[in-house]
């Protein structure tokens, strides 16, 4: 395996390209928008010059890295080589399902198809191309090039063989990948949304304010970061879209999101990426400052 394209160049798109090229891999980069790309790989070179300065990576590596990068906006030319598509597109189930069939029309027969989506059904992504049993999820956590996660999702057809290919190479490319099944949220949203829900909801009822919350979780359970603050640096819309996937799939009410998450969703209030959530980020988000709602 070789040639990796990568569908999307936001946050999780750009990381998995990062952690993909430094290991030597040739990565095509794939979005519609030219300016996005440019930004992505802007965005590549300073996490880069990042590990360049923490000595995890030599000058030279960073330069090789952006070397192994291609960007492009057609999708058929950009996956057209690849050994495996990783799709890192907007988390819309509408979008990923389109999105596949056109992948699966113009990528090589070998190719094995993945997603790096939250919690939308890998065996329902599966089912848009012709190729099944070569579809799988491989869920990267933020920030991609520091976390060790690769969580690997098998469809309901996903073969053997495509699982054993997706573990190794997750290990090559220094993750640790862990197996599940396909159900509703996986593990990993399963379990951390119910608990940032939870923590909104918290804030709604008024037990506690948005330090208070955050530094319970922070200093009492060893959380690098309180869940108020990591609805933030994960998107208020991701988190109610996975709300959404879980209330809707698993039938029990206590998966119901909260509305005060409805509300500030609504009002654009999306966390860092809109500048503004539970906390401001308008002065550069260097000090966490709560938001003037919460004040
Ligand atoms: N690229 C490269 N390196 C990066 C980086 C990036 N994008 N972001 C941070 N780093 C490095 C820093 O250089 C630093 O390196 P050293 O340890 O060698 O000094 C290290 O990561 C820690 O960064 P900082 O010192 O800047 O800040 P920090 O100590 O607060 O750590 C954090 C930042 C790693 C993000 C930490 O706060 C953390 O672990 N937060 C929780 C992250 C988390 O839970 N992610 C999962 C989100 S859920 C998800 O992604 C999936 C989903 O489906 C919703």
């Amino acid at each position: 395996m070789k040639n990796i394209s990568v569908i999307g160049c936001g946050t999780m798109g750009n990381g998995i390209a990062h952690v993909f090229a430094m290991n030597g891999f040739k990565v095509q980069l794939i979005d519609i928008n030219e300016v996005a790309l440019q930004k992505a790989l802007e965005k590549i070179s300073n996490n880069l010059e990042r590990q360049v300065g923490k000595q995890v990576i030599t000058a030279e590596q960073k330069t090789e890295t952006l070397a192994n990068i291609n960007t492009t906006t057609d999708l058929k030319t950009g996956v057209g080589n690849a050994d495996l598509v990783i799709e890192a597109a907007t988390e819309n189930i509408n979008i990923k399902l389109q999105l596949f069939k056109d992948i699966d029309a113009n990528a090589p027969s070998h190719c094995i198809l993945s997603s790096n989506t939250s919690s939308i059904s890998i065996t329902k992504i599966a089912a848009q191309t012709n190729r099944p049993d070569k579809v799988i999820g491989m869920h990267f956590m933020n920030p991609v090039p520091v976390m060790k996660l690769v969580e690997v999702i098998n469809g309901y057809k996903t073969s053997k063989e495509v699982t054993e290919t997706i573990m190794t190479l997750s290990k090559n490319i220094g993750k640790t990948p862990t197996l599940v099944n396909d159900y509703p949220g996986f593990v990993a949203n399963r379990i951390l949304m119910p608990m940032i829900n939870e923590a909104i909801i918290t804030l709604n009822e008024g037990v506690a304010g948005v330090e208070e919350i955050d530094t319970v979780m922070k200093l009492g359970m060893a959380h690098p970061m309180g869940p108020l603050q990591l609805a933030d640096f994960i998107g208020l819309d991701v988190c109610l879209a996975i709300m959404n996937v879980l209330n809707d799939g698993l039938g029990n009410p206590k998966y119901a999101p909260s509305p005060l998450l409805i509300n500030m969703v609504t009002s654009g209030d999306l966390g860092i990426k809109s500048g503004r959530g539970f906390y401001d980020y308008s002065h550069g988000g260097k000090e966490l400052v709560v938001a003037p709602n919460f004040k």
